[in-house]
């Protein structure tokens, strides 16, 4: 049985008066048969860790160095967010891959450095609009999964399915969407990483909101959801907290 996941990713969003409103409600929830993660921007790790203390809410970062350390300016390494209450960190966001040309091999670096760190990484996939249309879907995912085989996917815990078309957009995979490609992501897995197939954990994200959590959580291989903008709302992020523990 895989223990249920919700992470919230904040991205570039929130200031220390909207984190110290926020967290307490997000500590409160956080236990029980969930576990409950945030992932704040880096200079906000040290304030919801702070808020946080005490409770079962966990702390993930946004995204890591691949190097351990160095002339790299800008960068964070994994070190660095474990150092500072991270237990967590997202790689491969599909903003990332858009925005900053992230590859495939540098998300499988980047996983590499984050577990050696103590991080466990949440791998994100997904296709675009136009893959869909295409019939793509399913082997653009594949592909992204085959980048991680060789750097070690048996030792991974965590895959976030999160369609591009439905990040931001209000337009969530139906939950029989969302279960098809799930179900194609375990079928990888248990062709490559046989051992290990049935306890990875995988996400959904994708415009998740507290009346669509329960449905998509419902299916056979969704164990949790990557939630962008409704974490940062104390009442969305808690129904969706609680349709995870039905
Ligand atoms: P969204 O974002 O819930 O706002 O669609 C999800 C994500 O990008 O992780």
């Amino acid at each position: 049985m895989r223990r249920s996941l919700v992470v919230g990713n904040w991205k570039m969003h929130g200031s220390s008066s909207s984190i110290e409103a926020l967290v307490p409600t997000l500590a409160a929830a956080a236990g029980s048969q969930t576990d409950v993660v945030v992932c704040p921007v880096a200079v906000h790790i040290s304030l919801v860790s702070q808020l946080a203390a005490g409770s079962e809410l966990e702390i993930g970062g946004q995204n890591c160095s691949q190097h351990e350390q160095g002339a790299y300016t800008g960068e964070i390494a994994a070190a660095m967010l474990a150092g500072a209450g991270c237990k967590w960190v997202i790689l491969g966001h599909s903003e990332r891959r858009q925005y900053y040309g992230e590859t495939d091999a540098l998300v499988a670096a980047k996983s590499v450095a984050a577990r050696a760190a103590g991080l466990t990484p949440i791998l994100c996939v997904g296709e675009t609009l136009e893959q869909r249309q295409q019939g793509q879907a399913e082997a653009v995912v594949t592909a992204q999964l085959a980048a991680l085989v060789e750097v070690g996917l048996e030792e991974t815990d965590v895959i976030a399915y999160e369609p591009v078309w439905a990040i931001g957009t209000g337009q969530t995979a139906s939950p029989a969407q969302a279960q098809e490609m799930h179900a194609c992501i375990r079928a990888f897995l248990q062709e490559n990483v046989a051992e290990k197939a049935m306890a990875i954990r995988l996400l959904y994200g994708g415009s998740v909101k507290g009346e669509s959590a329960r449905e998509l959580f419902a299916q056979n291989d969704i164990d949790g959801g990557l939630v962008g903008g409704a974490s940062l709302k104390a009442e969305e992020f808690v129904a969706i907290i609680e349709a995870s523990q039905d």
